[in-house]
């Protein structure tokens, strides 16, 4: 039996998780089949349930359906609680699982890809919308010693922290939420997590927020990240793009549904060539 998942979406047209899972598969000997699956704008749920209808084992979810997948997830995980959105469902007899997968994706990257270990850092975490919700919680589990949140709208920012302030004490990590001017200076690390590069911008922070030899992480990949890691590597910052992060947030969704944990390295390497892309 090869057991069916899907990314569900709209668009959903360019999404490389079918690719990246199909890898995984083969590496692994899992007996999977992974597809992209249009929802309509008004039908997430009815084409979430016509495909575990049709024996499907679970989905990822994207754009713009993280927070239904939320909703509609019978129980969560306390990542994806935190963080308000599901990224990830398992289609368990006695009711949906849903996962978040995108903070550990984003820290395991940051972490075992571009070898930057957290602890003691500084960082900087740039917007406040579904994006820098899904990843707030990893970070502080990470355990720098501060996060600043800073947003175009400051009390996204403010209730962003504000939702992660028991997680911040117990952790152990200064939190603080600021608008994008008194975003703070000499940040090690600085992740970009606003669609500002959807414009084709170049950063929504003034320079000095990067200290000497700071990793400048887009969430994006491709043409959309290109602004802001320009932007990184003329002010003399390691940049990223938001590559490793989607395969590690994959690798994470792989092991929710299948309890195995594949190797993203030749995954990773693989993409990029494909794609031509450097970190
Ligand atoms: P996502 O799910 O990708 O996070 P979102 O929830 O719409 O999308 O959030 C978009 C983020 O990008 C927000 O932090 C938004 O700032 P506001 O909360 O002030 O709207 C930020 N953003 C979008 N366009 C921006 C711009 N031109 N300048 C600065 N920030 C911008």
């Amino acid at each position: 039996m090869t057991d069916r998942y899907a990314v569900v979406g709209n668009p959903v047209e360019h999404s490389r998780s079918p690719a990246i899972h199909a890898m995984f598969a083969a590496q692994t000997g899992q007996r999977l089949a992974y597809e992209r699956l249009l929802a309509p704008l008004d039908g997430f749920e009815s084409t979430l349930r016509a495909f575990a209808a049709a024996g499907a084992k679970g989905c990822n979810i994207t754009v713009p359906f993280k927070f239904d997948a939320f909703v509609l997830a019978a129980r969560r995980t306390e990542r994806a609680q935190l963080g308000g959105a599901v990224n990830t469902l398992r289609f368990d007899a006695d009711g949906w699982a849903g996962d978040n997968t995108d903070g550990a994706g984003l820290v395991n990257d940051i972490q075992h890809n571009a070898g930057r270990p957290l602890a003691g850092l500084q960082v900087l975490l740039v917007g406040s919308g579904g994006a820098a919700a899904g990843v707030l919680g990893s970070l502080i589990a990470a355990r720098p010693e501060r996060i600043c949140v800073v947003n175009r709208t400051v009390d996204k920012a403010q209730a962003l922290v504000a939702n992660h302030a028991h997680l911040g004490h117990t952790s152990g990590v200064r939190l603080a939420a600021a608008t994008l001017a008194e975003a703070p200076a000499n940040q090690d690390v600085v992740v970009n997590a606003t669609s500002t590069s959807l414009a084709g911008a170049t950063s929504p922070v003034e320079p000095h927020v990067l200290a000497r030899g700071a990793l400048a992480l887009d969430m994006m990949y491709g043409p959309k990240a290109q602004g802001f890691l320009d932007w990184a590597t003329a002010h003399g910052a390691e940049s990223r793009d938001g590559l490793g992060m989607l395969v590690e947030q994959a690798a994470e969704a792989f092991f929710f549904w299948r309890g195995v944990r594949p190797d993203t390295a030749p995954v990773l390497a693989a993409l990029r060539a494909e794609l031509g892309t450097t970190p």
